[in-house]
């Protein structure tokens, strides 16, 4: 079973084997969290994630890390909130799921997650954060290490709570 902690931080300083990138469903790049991966990556994970054929919101795919401390990126599509009565909860309990799968499957022991859709997606972070924190810890198994890395002191505390839980 995986020990799940909440930092804060920048996610792409993570030395972990696989960070997580809350993208969009081009899988092209974006702001946030993702041009913060793109910048510091390189030019090659744009390359590669254009062979990838984009991501469908709630599933998860895989690249290089490049010129990041962390091998893998595992890219996932949150939701965007749009007030909780179109399926955000399981499609970002996926988004979970499948990055976590997903690393299970390229050998990655410890993996760094950003709050998915807690930005640009509007989900709020009181509602994500518990959610979060349960499908790391259901579905952690075979990881030595689930963090979450936060920015900003609301998702931090939001975060901080849930895995205190
Ligand atoms: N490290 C860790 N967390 C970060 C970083 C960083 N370097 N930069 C931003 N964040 C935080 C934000 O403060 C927010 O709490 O990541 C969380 C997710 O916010 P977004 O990056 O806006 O992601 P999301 O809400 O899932 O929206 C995705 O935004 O950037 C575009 O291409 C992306 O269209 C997609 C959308």
């Amino acid at each position: 079973m995986a020990s799940v902690e909440v930092a804060r931080g920048d996610i792409t300083a993570q030395r972990v084997d696989a960070i997580v990138n809350a993208a969009n469903e081009s899988l092209l790049g974006g702001g946030g969290v993702d041009g913060a991966i793109h910048r510091a990556a390189g030019p090659e994970l744009l390359s590669e994630c254009r062979l990838l054929g984009g991501c469908e919101t709630g599933d998860a795919k895989a690249t290089s890390g490049y010129r990041l401390p962390a091998r893998w990126v595992i890219h996932t599509v949150g939701p965007v909130w749009g007030g909780g009565g179109r399926g955000e909860r399981g499609l970002l309990d996926s988004c979970h799921r499948r990055s976590l799968d997903v690393a299970r499957e390229l050998g990655a022991r410890s993996v760094a997650f950003p709050a998915i859709s807690c930005g640009v997606y509007g989900y709020p972070a009181a509602l994500a954060a518990p959610l979060a924190v349960a499908a790391a810890r259901a579905h952690g198994h075979d990881l030595e290490l689930v963090r979450f890395v936060l920015f900003g002191d609301e998702t931090y505390a939001a975060f901080a709570a849930a895995a205190s839980g």
